[in-house]
């Protein structure tokens, strides 16, 4: 039995869509840890813990109960960090047949690594079309991204004149 969940992602920024999977995840499972991971295949727009702060306000907003933990994770394997906390599920928000493409290599991975199964969780259809790099590009060329983001986000995107990459 499993009564921790990690939902792990690049966050760049927490999206709307992000978080209604992370409040869907804080009620089916009794502890959910939310992991920043930096992934090599991106380029960053804002810094690890900065990502990990906005979680943490967003996620607060929402008035989830308070079985959210926000991490972040760069030694090594995401299933070290699932290891280390006792999880042995791993929740991936999928919004369509690309999703599942990308995400079936790495669930696979993870299951034969450290035995650690990905279940794949859907949010709202509304959500369906947001993803952290549409927000990056169009908030980059000043575009209004307050639907798809938390107002933290939003308002951190409108005064940010930090764009460092890690
Ligand atoms: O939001 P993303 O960028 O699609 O998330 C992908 C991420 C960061 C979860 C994935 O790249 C990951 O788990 N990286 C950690 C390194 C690792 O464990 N790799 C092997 C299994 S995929």
């Amino acid at each position: 039995m499993s009564r921790i969940a990690v939902v792990p992602g690049s966050f760049d920024p927490v999206t709307l869509g992000h978080l209604d999977v992370i409040q869907r995840a804080a009620t089916v499972f009794e502890e959910v840890h939310v992991v920043v991971v930096h992934n090599p295949d991106k380029h960053a727009l804002l810094p690890i813990s900065r990502r990990v702060e906005l979680i943490e306000q967003a996620v607060s907003a929402t008035g989830i109960r308070g079985n959210v933990r926000v991490a972040s994770w760069s030694v090594g394997l995401l299933v070290d960090y699932c290891t280390d906390v006792g999880a042995k599920v791993i929740v991936k928000g999928i919004r369509s047949q690309a999703d599942v493409t990308y995400e079936t290599p790495m669930a696979i991975v993870n299951r034969n690594l450290a035995r650690v199964e990905t279940m794949f969780m859907l949010p709202d259809p509304s959500h369906a079309h947001v993803s952290s790099s549409l927000v990056r590009q169009v908030a980059g060329l000043g575009g209004d991204v307050s639907p798809y983001v938390p107002r933290v986000v939003y308002e951190y995107l409108q005064g940010d004149t930090d764009t460092s990459i890690e």
